[in-house]
C-alpha cells in the first residue's frame, strides 16, 4: 500500500509562511546580521509576529511536519516538539546540516567546513573541531589563557567607556573581535583588523548564497591567511590546538577556522543583549554581582553568568532557523518526507511558547539550573549530534566577560529598547542601537 504524503499547507498559508516567517528572518541576515533590517524588525515587532503566525499555522495543521507548496524545492516546517527532537537526533543521516541554501551561502568562504560537509569526510571534521573546541568539557583546557585575555581586553574597553560615560554596540564590537582574534590565533593577531575585514566582506556575499558569484580571490586570501596562521600556531591559541591534532584525509583543518570566526560574532552579541537586559533588570543583576563577587574558579565556572547568556539566546536566538535537508525519504506517524527535502525548526516559535514554557517572555536564567523545561525544545545552540561543538567555549568566555563588567561598573540604557522587567520582553532586541551608560559601581550597590 503507497505510503500516505505528509500534510500540505495551502498556497495561500505557504505564502503567510513564506512572508511572515522566511522573509524578515533572512532579510536580517542569515550569515551577517544588517543591522537597519533588524532596526525596521524591531520597530515593526516582525518577531513577534512571526511566532504568532507559526502558531496559528501549528493550529491550523496539527499533524506534522507540514510540507509547504513552493514550486523547484520541497520544503517542510517542523511544528511538534517531539519532531524537532526526532530531527535533530537524527542529524546527520537521514537530517544533514548541509542543506542547500546552507552550502551556498556558507561556500563563500569556506565550502569545505564541517556545516556542509557530508558523508564519512564530515565525520572526521567534525572530531576535529570537537578535540580543538573541547566539546565535552565545560571548560576548556586553555581557559587559563582565554580568561586573562577576556579579562584584559573587557578591562580596556570599560577603562575608555568610563572616561566617556557610554559604551555604544560599535565599541564593544572592536574589543569583542580583539578577543576572538587572541583566542583564535594568539596576542600577535590582536589588531589585525584586516583578517576580520575579509571575513566580514566574504560574510556579507554569503547573505545572498546562490544569488551573488563567490569572490574567488578574497576567499584565496582569507584562506591563505588562516594557513599562515595555523602554520604559525602561537601558543595558547586555538590555532595552536589545530596545528598540534593528528590530521585524517580529507580533513582540511584551514576550513574549519572560518566558522570559528564568524560564530564568535553572535557570542558577542549576546554578551552585549545580556548586559543591556541586566542593565534594566536589577534583580538578575543583583544576581550576576552575588556571583561574580563570590567567584573563587577565576571566572571559569559561573553558572548564572552562563545561564544569562543561554536565557538572551533563548528570548533572541542567533540561529533562528535550524536547517536540514533529507539525505533519503523519511517515514513520519503523519505521511512520508521525499528525499531532498528542506526542513526547518523555527526555534523562536518553541523559545517563546507561552503555553509551555513558564515566563516564556520573560528573563528567567534560573530555568536553566533546573530542570523546569526538559524536554521542551530550548535549542540557541542546536542539540543532537550536530549541536554547536563550540558551546561551552562559547558559554566560558561569555560569561568570563559579563564577571568582568559588571564587577566594578554601573550600566544603564541610555539609548535604544526599554526593557522593562514588568512587561513582555520585545521579540526583537535591536543590538546595533544600544547604547549603555556607564559609570564607576556605586558603592551602595557594593
Ligand atoms: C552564541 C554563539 C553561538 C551560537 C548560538 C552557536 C550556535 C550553533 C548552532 C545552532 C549550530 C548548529 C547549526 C545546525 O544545527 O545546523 C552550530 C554549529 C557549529 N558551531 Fe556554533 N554557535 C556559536 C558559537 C560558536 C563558536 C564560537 C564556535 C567555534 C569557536 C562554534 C563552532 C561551531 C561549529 C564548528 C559548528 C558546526 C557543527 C557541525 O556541523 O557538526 N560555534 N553553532
Amino acid at each position: 500500500m503507497p505510503t500516505k504524503a505528509l500534510p500540505t499547507a495551502s498556497a495561500l498559508d505557504t505564502a503567510r509562511l513564506l512572508l511572515g516567517v522566511f522573509l524578515p528572518t533572512i532579510a536580517k541576515g542569515p550569515i551577517i546580521r544588517r543591522p537597519w533590517a533588524v532596526g525596521l524588525a524591531a520597530r515593526l515587532d516582525l518577531d513577534t509576529k512571526s511566532v504568532d503566525l507559526v502558531r496559528a499555522i501549528h493550529g491550523k495543521y496539527p499533524d506534522g511536519p507540514l510540507m509547504l507548496r513552493v514550486p523547484i524545492r520541497r520544503q517542510a516546517v517542523v511544528l511538534a516538539p517531539g519532531d524537532v527532537h526526532t530531527v535533530l537526533a537524527q542529524s546527520p543521516d537521514p537530517f544533514s546540516p548541509a542543506s542547500s541554501e546552507k552550502r551556498a551561502a556558507l561556500s563563500h568562504f569556506q565550502p569545505h567546513n564541517v556545516l556542509i560537509t557530508r558523508g564519512p569526510e564530515r565525520t572526521v571534521r567534525r572530531a576535529l573541531q570537537e578535540q580543538v573546541l573541547d566539546t565535552d568539557s565545560p571548560v576548556h583546557h586553555l581557559a587559563d589563557r582565554f580568561v586573562p585575555v577576556v579579562e584584559e581586553e573587557m578591562g580596556s574597553l570599560l577603562a575608555s567607556a568610563t572616561s566617556t560615560g557610554s559604551l555604544p554596540w560599535g565599541d564593544f564590537l572592536d574589543a569583542w573581535y580583539r578577543v576572538v582574534r587572541r583566542v583564535v590565533f594568539g596576542d600577535h593577531a590582536r589588531d589585525d583588523t584586516e583578517l576580520t575585514a575579509l571575513i566580514i566582506r566574504l560574510r556579507k556575499d554569503g547573505n545572498w548564497a546562490f544569488l551573488k558569484p563567490v569572490r574567488k580571490a578574497t576567499r584565496r586570501r582569507l584562506l591563505q591567511r588562516i594557513g599562515e596562521e595555523l602554520a604559525r600556531a602561537e601558543p595558547g591559541s586555538l590555532a595552536s590546538v589545530m596545528a598540534a591534532a593528528p590530521t585524517a584525509d580529507g580533513v582540511d583543518p584551514v576550513q574549519q577556522v572560518p566558522q570559528w570566526l564568524f560564530a564568535f560574532d553572535p557570542a558577542g552579541m549576546a554578551v552585549f543583549r545580556t548586559l543591556t537586559v541586566l542593565a534594566s533588570h536589577p534583580g538578575a543583576m543583583a544576581a550576576a554581582r552575588t556571583e561574580a563577587d563570590g567567584d573563587t574558579t577565576g571566572r571559569r565556572v559561573l553558572p548564572y553568568l552562563r545561564a544569562a547568556v543561554l536565557e538572551t539566546l533563548r528570548l533572541w536566538p542567533t540561529t533562528p532557523m535550524i536547517l536540514r535537508q533529507t539525505t533519503a525519504p523519511v517515514e513520519w506517524p503523519a505521511g512520508l518526507m521525499p528525499d531532498r527535502c528542506g526542513v526547518l525548526v523555527y526555534a523562536p516559535y518553541f523559545h517563546r511558547d507561552e503555553r509551555n514554557l513558564a515566563n516564556a517572555h520573560a528573563f528567567a536564567p534560573e530555568r536553566w539550573l533546573t530542570q523546569e523545561d526538559d524536554g521542551w525544545p530550548l535549542v540557541p545552540f542546536s542539540d543532537g549530534p550536530v549541536v554547536c561543538p563550540g558551546r561551552h567555549l562559547v558559554l566560558l568566555v561569555t560569561s568570563a566577560a559579563l564577571a568582568t563588567l559588571v564587577s566594578d561598573t554601573d550600566f544603564t540604557v541610555a539609548a535604544g529598547q526599554d526593557l522593562d522587567p514588568g512587561r513582555p520582553l520585545p521579540g526583537t532586541l535591536d543590538n546595533y542601537s544600544v547604547t549603555l551608560g556607564v559609570a564607576p559601581r556605586a558603592a551602595a550597590a557594593s
